[in-house]
C-alpha cells in the first residue's frame, strides 16, 4: 500500500519524507488553508510539495461548474508532472475527469461517501478515487466497510482507478485499509507518527541500551 501525508505542511511534507516512507501528498482547500502564510499562492506552494516528494501530489479544483473546473484543472495540471488534479464527486466533476482523462491529465476524485459514488468515478476514468472513512465514522456508519465494497467492485470488473483511504483519524484506519487491499492510503502527520509508536519498542531498546552499557564497551 503506498503512504500518502495529508497535509499542506512543508515542514510536515519535510519530516516525513525524510523518514524514506513516503509515496505522495494529498492537499485540500481547508488543509491550505489551515497553513500560516495565508498570502503564499497555491501554485507555489504545490510546486514546492512535487519539489520535496517525488510521487503523486494532488492540488484540488474550487470551481464546481464544468468549465470552471476545466480552467481551474489545466493550470493546476501544468504546475508539474507529479501533479494529480482533484476533482469533487458531482455530475460536472465527473465529466470533467472525462476530459482530462482524454488530455493525459489524471485526477483524483474526492469527497466519496458510497461505493455507488466509487463506481461512477472509476466509469468516467479517475486515476484515483478518495473514500473519507472518518467523515463516514463520524455520522455513525462504518467507513472501511465501503472500502472494502469499492475493492470489491473494482475487482469485479478490472477497473484500474486506485483506491486512497481518505480521511484517515487512526492507526487502526491504516491497518484496516491494508487488510483491505486498498492502493493508497492518505494520513496525517500525527497519524503517521503513531504508526511507528509501540510500548514494548520503547521498553525493549531501554533495557537492550542499559544492559550494553554495563559492558562499557563501543561499536567501532
Ligand atoms: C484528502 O484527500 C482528504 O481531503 C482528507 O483526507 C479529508 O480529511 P478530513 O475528513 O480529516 O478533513
Amino acid at each position: 500500500m503506498e503512504i500518502f501525508i495529508d497535509t499542506a505542511n512543508i515542514d510536515e511534507i519535510r519530516q516525513a519524507n525524510d523518514w524514506g516512507i513516503l509515496d505522495g501528498v494529498t492537499t485540500n482547500p481547508s488543509l491550505v488553508a489551515k497553513e500560516k502564510d495565508k498570502g503564499k499562492d497555491f501554485k507555489a506552494i504545490v510546486k514546492e510539495i512535487c519539489e520535496l516528494v517525488h510521487g503523486d501530489i494532488s492540488a484540488e479544483v474550487v470551481a464546481t461548474r464544468y468549465e470552471a473546473i476545466m480552467h481551474e484543472a489545466r493550470i493546476l495540471a501544468k504546475i508539474h508532472k507529479n501533479v494529480v488534479v482533484k476533482v469533487p464527486l458531482t455530475p460536472d466533476g465527473l465529466k470533467a475527469v472525462k476530459t482530462l482523462k482524454a488530455e493525459g491529465t489524471r485526477t483524483n476524485v474526492t469527497l466519496c461517501f458510497s461505493a455507488n459514488q466509487a463506481l461512477l468515478a472509476a466509469k468516467a476514468g479517475a486515476y484515483i478515487i478518495s473514500p473519507f472513512v472518518g467523515r463516514l465514522d463520524d455520522a455513525g456508519h462504518d467507513g472501511m466497510e465501503i472500502i472494502e465494497e469499492i475493492r470489491e467492485i473494482y475487482d469485479n470488473y478490472k477497473f484500474d482507478t486506485k483506491i486512497l483511504v481518505a480521511s484517515v483519524r487512526n492507526p487502526l484506519h491504516v491497518k484496516q485499509a491494508a487488510l483491505i487491499g486498498a492502493d493508497i492510503a492518505t494520513i496525517p502527520f500525527k497519524v503517521l507518527e503513531q504508526l511507528y509508536k509501540h510500548p514494548l519498542t520503547d521498553a525493549g531498546l531501554k533495557q537492550f541500551l542499559d544492559d550494553w552499557a554495563k559492558l562499557g564497551q563501543q561499536i567501532k
